[in-house]
């Protein structure tokens, strides 16, 4: 029999190293089930020099749920309809992914294709732990609360790349606004986790557009307490495998002009509740 695959904490909060491990491989079930396990416990996972082909990525994903197509306004690798390439300082800013549909991502699997010799991390923050450290009285204003997320930046940036109108149009109808709770709820954990991101949720339903205005900032802001986070130093071929349910992430544009080239492969999830 094989060596076992343990798990390294990365820090008191979130995120952990899977060591002994070929994911690129066939898996059996118990492992996959102990791996579905770690990640909603760790919210991301880290694997190092996964010498993986896009076919084995795609299969690895596959494993934990559907993956899902790539969206209209990233790019997609050639050949393969489930990978997208995130090239240079495309991830820049917290965000969730791809919050504007209905039913948003479990999680994503990101491989470092070609990574710069220094600066290009991703940072992870834990919005359970955020949740958490709520005071009550906030808890309580935000029951029941729903936010509109929109793909409204993507609009924005193919709007500048010379799209025309009706083609925004047209996305604009095949992914209409949609609303989420601000307060989700894991489907396997039952925890309760802050569910609005600065890339994607535009504002909250029903609210005076001021009040709704101040109030998603003052919750942006809550994630960038160190505490909250981990941060990821990428390597060739690694893999952070992330929990899209419970936490946010963060792609550091802080590697001047050397090449960062990243695919990732997309998992379908449920509609948060
Ligand atoms: C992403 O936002 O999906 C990628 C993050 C990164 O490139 O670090």
């Amino acid at each position: 029999m094989g060596v076992k695959p343990t798990v390294e904490k990365v820090t008191g909060t979130l995120g952990a190293e899977i060591l002994n491990i070929d994911i690129g491989s066939s898996l059996d079930a118990s492992t996959v089930d102990w791996l579905a396990h770690e990640l909603v416990e760790n919210k991301v996972l880290f694997f190092r020099d996964q010498h993986m082909t896009s076919e084995q990525h795609v299969a690895f994903s596959s494993y934990f749920g559907d993956v899902l197509d790539v969206h209209p306004w990233s790019r997609g690798k050639a050949d393969f309809k489930n990978i997208m390439l995130i090239y240079n300082g495309a991830a820049a800013g917290w965000h969730s992914d791809e919050t504007w549909r209905e039913a948003t991502p479990l999680g994503s699997v990101l491989y470092g294709r070609s990574v710069p010799d220094y600066g290009g991390d991703t940072v992870f923050g834990d919005m359970e732990r955020v949740y958490e450290d709520l005071s009550d009285a906030m808890k309580e204003k935000l029951d029941g609360l729903y936010a509109v997320h929109d793909h409204i930046a993507h609009r924005r940036r193919m709007r500048a790349m010379g799209t025309s109108e009706e083609q925004i149009d047209a996305w604009r109808r095949a992914y209409p606004e949609v609303r989420h709770p601000i307060v989700r709820t894991h489907p396997v954990s039952g925890r309760k986790s802050l569910f609005v991101n600065g890339g994607f949720t535009d504002r909250v339903d029903g609210m005076d557009p001021e009040e709704s205005k101040e109030l998603l900032s003052s919750l942006y802001a809550l994630v960038a307490k160190p505490q909250y986070q981990c941060r990821f130093r990428w390597q060739t071929r690694s893999v952070a495998f992330w929990d899209n349910r419970s936490v946010q992430h963060y792609g550091v544009p802080d590697f001047g002009d050397q090449e960062r080239l990243m695919e990732r492969v997309t998992i379908a999830g449920d509609r948060p509740a």
